[in-house]
């Protein structure tokens, strides 16, 4: 409560008081407007002031605070006179994220799913179709403090090797779905190498035609993917050949590393 006005004000409102000889009666206490309340509560209207959203211009302070003491006891509205409808509506403690004076200024404390739930489905669908220890997680448990936040994934684990960085997690991983690794045409052999040195280093070695391959050219869309020869060569030569030798490595080697015969 702040100033001698307020206090008058208070006075009168508690007490019913004569002001001018008049006793301030239950009409002139409805008579109060928005505009009175400041005068004994400063919190409320600075934090409406500054961060009230839809609270600040779609209502006012006596939208939900109908009345006031003494002649009405309790003046606290609940959510629900308003917000109806939607499955978010119907969470419990409202007030645990949410200040009413500055609504979307969300806390967010403790372990957060089911709530995130009724406005993301896509997230959750996610993690129950790919399952992996990011499902065991609270969502807030990434989206931590402020609502909308993305975490790196390199504030939580390392990358693959010293050269990677956070924009290349993107090419194999999906955050709600980490361990489904598929990969676009456009990855660049230098990431797998991170795990696959020997493959890289063969090839990159190699005078032969696959030097100028891709990785993910071959090992198309999904890791682990191996392709066959035939795949893209088909059976070049005599028909009878590929029946006595079924294995091209026979003759050729491996993909990584094929046999460098001269004219080829
Ligand atoms: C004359 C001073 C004064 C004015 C003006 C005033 N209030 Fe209050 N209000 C108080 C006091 C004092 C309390 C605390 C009463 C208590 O704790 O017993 C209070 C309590 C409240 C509460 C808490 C709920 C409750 O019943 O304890 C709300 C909500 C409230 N006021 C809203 C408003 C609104 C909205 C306005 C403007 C329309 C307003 N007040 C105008 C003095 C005032
Ligand atoms: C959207 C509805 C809404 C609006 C608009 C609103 N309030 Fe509130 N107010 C609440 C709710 C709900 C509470 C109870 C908060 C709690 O329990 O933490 C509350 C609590 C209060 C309290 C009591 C605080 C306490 O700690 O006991 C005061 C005083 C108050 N409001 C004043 C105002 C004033 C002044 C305005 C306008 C500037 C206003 N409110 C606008 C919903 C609203
Ligand atoms: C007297 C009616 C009323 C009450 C009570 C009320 N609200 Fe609202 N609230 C509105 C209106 C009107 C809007 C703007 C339209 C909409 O989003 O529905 C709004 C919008 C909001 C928004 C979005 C703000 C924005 O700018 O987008 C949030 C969050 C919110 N309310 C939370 C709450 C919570 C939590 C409570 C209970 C503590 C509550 N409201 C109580 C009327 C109310
Ligand atoms: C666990 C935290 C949490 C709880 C509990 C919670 N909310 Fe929300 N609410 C949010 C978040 C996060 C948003 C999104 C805010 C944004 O868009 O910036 C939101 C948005 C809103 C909005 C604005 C968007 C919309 O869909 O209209 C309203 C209104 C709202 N909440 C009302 C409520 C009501 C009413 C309750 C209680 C029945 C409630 N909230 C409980 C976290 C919560
Ligand atoms: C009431 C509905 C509502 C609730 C509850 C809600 N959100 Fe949101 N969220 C939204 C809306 C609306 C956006 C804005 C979408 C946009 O900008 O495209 C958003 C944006 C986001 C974004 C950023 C998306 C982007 O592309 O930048 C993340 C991350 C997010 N929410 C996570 C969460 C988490 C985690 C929770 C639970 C703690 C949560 N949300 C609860 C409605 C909600
Ligand atoms: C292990 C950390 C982690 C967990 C747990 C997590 N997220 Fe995310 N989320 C992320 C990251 C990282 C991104 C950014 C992804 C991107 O850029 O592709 C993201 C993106 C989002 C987005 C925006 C893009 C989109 O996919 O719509 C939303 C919304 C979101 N998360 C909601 C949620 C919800 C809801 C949960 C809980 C069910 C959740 N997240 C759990 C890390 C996480
Ligand atoms: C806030 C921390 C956090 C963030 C951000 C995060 N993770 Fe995780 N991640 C974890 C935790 C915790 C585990 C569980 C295993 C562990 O402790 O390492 C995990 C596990 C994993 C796993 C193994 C899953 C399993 O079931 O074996 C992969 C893959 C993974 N994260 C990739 C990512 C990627 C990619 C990103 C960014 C899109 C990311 N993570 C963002 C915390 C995080
Ligand atoms: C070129 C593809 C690729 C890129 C880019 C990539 N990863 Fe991975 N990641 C994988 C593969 C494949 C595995 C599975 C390895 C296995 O099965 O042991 C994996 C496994 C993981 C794991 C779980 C196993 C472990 O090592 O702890 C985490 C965590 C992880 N990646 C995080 C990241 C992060 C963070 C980034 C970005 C800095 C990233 N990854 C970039 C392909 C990639
Ligand atoms: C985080 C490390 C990691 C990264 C990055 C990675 N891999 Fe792997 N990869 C593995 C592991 C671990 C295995 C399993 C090895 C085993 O079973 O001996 C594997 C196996 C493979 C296999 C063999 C499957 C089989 O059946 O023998 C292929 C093919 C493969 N990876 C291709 C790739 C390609 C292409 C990339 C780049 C897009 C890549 N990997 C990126 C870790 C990784
Ligand atoms: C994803 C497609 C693909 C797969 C799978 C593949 N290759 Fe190739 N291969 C190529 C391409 C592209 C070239 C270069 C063709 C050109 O430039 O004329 C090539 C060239 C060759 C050459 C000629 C090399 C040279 O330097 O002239 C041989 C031999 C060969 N491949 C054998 C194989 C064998 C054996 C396998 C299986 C172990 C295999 N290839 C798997 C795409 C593939
Ligand atoms: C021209 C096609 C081709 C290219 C390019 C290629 N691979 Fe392979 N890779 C194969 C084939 C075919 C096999 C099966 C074994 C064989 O016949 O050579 C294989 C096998 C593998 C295996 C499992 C067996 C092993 O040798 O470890 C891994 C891991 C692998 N490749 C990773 C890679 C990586 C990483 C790259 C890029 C640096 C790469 N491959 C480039 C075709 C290719
Ligand atoms: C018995 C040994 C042998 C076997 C088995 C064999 N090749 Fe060859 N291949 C050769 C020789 C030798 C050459 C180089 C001579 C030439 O240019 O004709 C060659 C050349 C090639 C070339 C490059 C020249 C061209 O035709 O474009 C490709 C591609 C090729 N082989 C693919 C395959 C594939 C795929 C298989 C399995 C389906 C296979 N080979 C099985 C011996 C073999």
């Amino acid at each position: 409560m702040k100033g001698f006005l307020g206090r008058i004000l208070f006075v009168a409102l508690a007490c019913g008081v004569l002001i001018g000889g008049t006793a301030l009666t239950a009409a002139a206490q409805v008579a109060l407007t928005a505009d009175d309340c400041v005068k004994c509560h400063a919190q409320q209207p600075a934090e409406i002031d500054s961060n009230g959203a839809a609270h600040k211009t779609d209502i006012d302070c006596q939208a939900c605070h109908e009345g006031h003491r003494p002649s009405v006891a309790n003046n606290i509205p609940a959510c629900s006179m308003c917000h109806e409808g939607t499955s978010h509506y119907e969470v419990p403690e409202c007030m645990a994220c949410h200040n009413p004076h500055q609504p979307l200024d969300v806390a967010l404390s403790g372990e957060i799913k089911a709530v995130c739930e009724t406005c993301h489905t896509g997230p959750g669908e996610q993690m129950v179709a790919s399952t992996s220890m990011h499902a065991e997680l609270a969502c807030n448990f990434c989206h931590a403090d402020t609502h909308g936040n993305i975490p790196d994934c390199v504030a939580c684990h390392s990358p693959h090797s010293e050269t990677m960085v956070q924009n290349d997690c993107a090419a194999c991983h999906q955050a709600h779905k980490p361990l489904e690794l598929m990969y676009g045409e456009d990855t660049g052999s230098a990431l797998c190498a991170s795990c696959h040195d020997t493959a890289y280093s063969q090839l990159a070695a190699s005078k032969t035609k696959h030097n100028q391959v891709a990785c993910v050219t071959c090992h198309i869309d999904q890791h682990k993917t191996v392709p066959k020869c035939s795949d893209c060569h088909g059976e070049p030569h005599a028909a009878a050949m590929h029946a006595k030798f079924p294995n091209c490595g026979d003759c050729h080697s491996t993909a990584h590393n094929l046999n460098n015969w001269p004219g080829q």
